[in-house]
C-alpha cells in the first residue's frame, strides 16, 4: 500500500463507530470480503501523475471516505474503478477478478456502480427517464428493434420501470417523478443521481462529491438517505468528499490521497489528526 500506514485496526473501528447498526452490521462483519482492489494504479495525463502507485481496497459492508485536496487524483482514482480511464498501469479486481479490460457498462453489471462530481443527468428529461437511463446495460437489441418497438424492447421499458419506481420508493422520491431533473433543487438532482445508481442492484456504490453546493438541510438529508439504503439493502458505499463533517460521521475508515498518492489511512478520528493530512489541508 502506497503511503503511511496509520494504527488502523479492524477490531477497534468495529467497536468504535458514531452510530450501532446492530444484527445488521455484525452479519456483515461475519461476511467481510474484499470487494474492490487496486493494484498500483498509474494514471498519466501529458507527463503529470494524476493517480500514482495506489492501491486500496473497499471491504463488503463498509463505509469508505476518500478525501484529499483539490487535484489529487480521487477522481480519476473513480474512473479507473468504474472503468472510464485506462490506467498506464495498474490493476483493479473485482471479488479478486481481474477487471482492468472490462468495459463501463460490463462493471456496472457486475455490481460497480458510481454517482458523478459534475451532474451527468440528462436536464431536460424527467426523474423516472433519469433513473431508467442507469439501466441501459441491460437493454438488448438494436437501433431497429426500437425502431419498431419490439416485444423485447418493450419488456425491458417495463421491467426499467418498475425498477426505477422501485428506487423512487426508497429514495422518496415520489413527489418529483415527472418532474424535469433540470428544474429541480441540487439536493434533489443528487438524490436522483443516487437512485440512478442504486436502480442498477449495485453491491457497491462510489460517489463522487456527493455534498458539493448542498445546503446543510440537504446534507442531512442525502447522509440520512446514504445511511438508510446502507443499513436496508447492505450496499457498502464509497464516498469521494471534500466535506469533512460528514466524511467523519459515516465513514468506517478514509483513505487520504495528495498529489495522485495515498498518503495517510485509517479510522476517521486517527486521520484528521495525522501531519500528513494537516498539511495537505492546510498546504503548511
Ligand atoms: N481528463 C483529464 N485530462 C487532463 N488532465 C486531467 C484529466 N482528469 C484529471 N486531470 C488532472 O489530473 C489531476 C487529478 O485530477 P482529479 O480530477 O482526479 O482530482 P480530484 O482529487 O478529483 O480533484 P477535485 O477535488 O478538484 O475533484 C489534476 O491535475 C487534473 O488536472
Ligand atoms: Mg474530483
Amino acid at each position: 500500500m502506497g503511503g503511511t500506514r496509520l494504527s488502523y485496526d479492524i477490531e477497534s473501528w468495529k467497536v468504535d463507530r458514531v452510530w450501532d447498526k446492530g444484527d445488521l452490521y455484525r452479519k456483515k462483519e461475519y461476511e467481510r470480503e474484499t470487494l474492490v482492489r487496486t493494484e498500483h494504479i498509474l494514471v498519466e495525463f501529458g507527463g503529470i501523475r494524476a493517480v500514482d502507485d495506489v492501491s486500496i481496497k473497499v471491504d463488503r459492508g463498509e463505509i469508505l471516505g476518500i478525501i484529499g485536496p483539490n487535484g489529487a487524483g480521487k477522481t480519476s482514482l473513480l474512473n479507473v474503478i468504474s472503468g472510464f480511464y485506462k490506467p498506464k498501469h495498474g490493476k483493479v479486481y473485482y471479488k479478486g477478478v481481474d477487471i482492468t479490460r472490462l468495459p463501463p457498462h460490463l462493471r456496472v453489471k457486475l455490481g460497480i456502480s458510481r454517482t458523478f462530481q459534475h451532474s451527468e443527468l440528462f436536464m431536460g428529461m424527467n426523474v423516472i427517464e433519469n433513473i431508467m437511463t442507469g439501466l441501459h446495460p441491460w437493454r438488448k437489441g438494436n437501433t431497429l428493434s426500437y425502431a419498431l418497438w419490439t416485444p423485447g424492447v418493450m419488456k425491458w421499458e417495463e421491467w426499467a420501470r418498475e425498477k426505477a419506481e422501485h428506487v423512487i420508493d426508497l429514495l422518496d422520491l415520489h413527489e418529483y417523478r415527472y418532474h424535469i431533473v433540470g428544474s429541480l433543487p441540487p439536493g434533489v438532482q443528487k438524490r436522483v443521481d443516487l437512485a440512478r445508481a442504486l436502480a442498477q442492484d449495485p453491491e457497491v456504490v462510489f460517489m463522487d462529491e456527493p455534498m458539493a453546493g448542498l445546503t446543510r438541510e440537504e446534507k442531512e438529508d442525502l447522509v440520512r438517505a446514504i445511511i438508510e439504503v446502507y443499513e436496508t439493502r447492505g450496499i457498502t458505499f464509497v464516498l469521494v468528499e471534500h466535506d469533512l463533517e460528514v466524511v467523519t460521521d459515516i465513514c468506517d475508515r478514509i483513505i487520504v490521497m495528495d498529489f495522485g498518492k495515498v498518503i495517510a489511512e485509517g479510522r476517521p478520528d486517527e486521520v484528521v489528526n495525522h501531519p500528513l493530512v494537516v498539511k495537505a489541508y492546510l498546504g503548511g
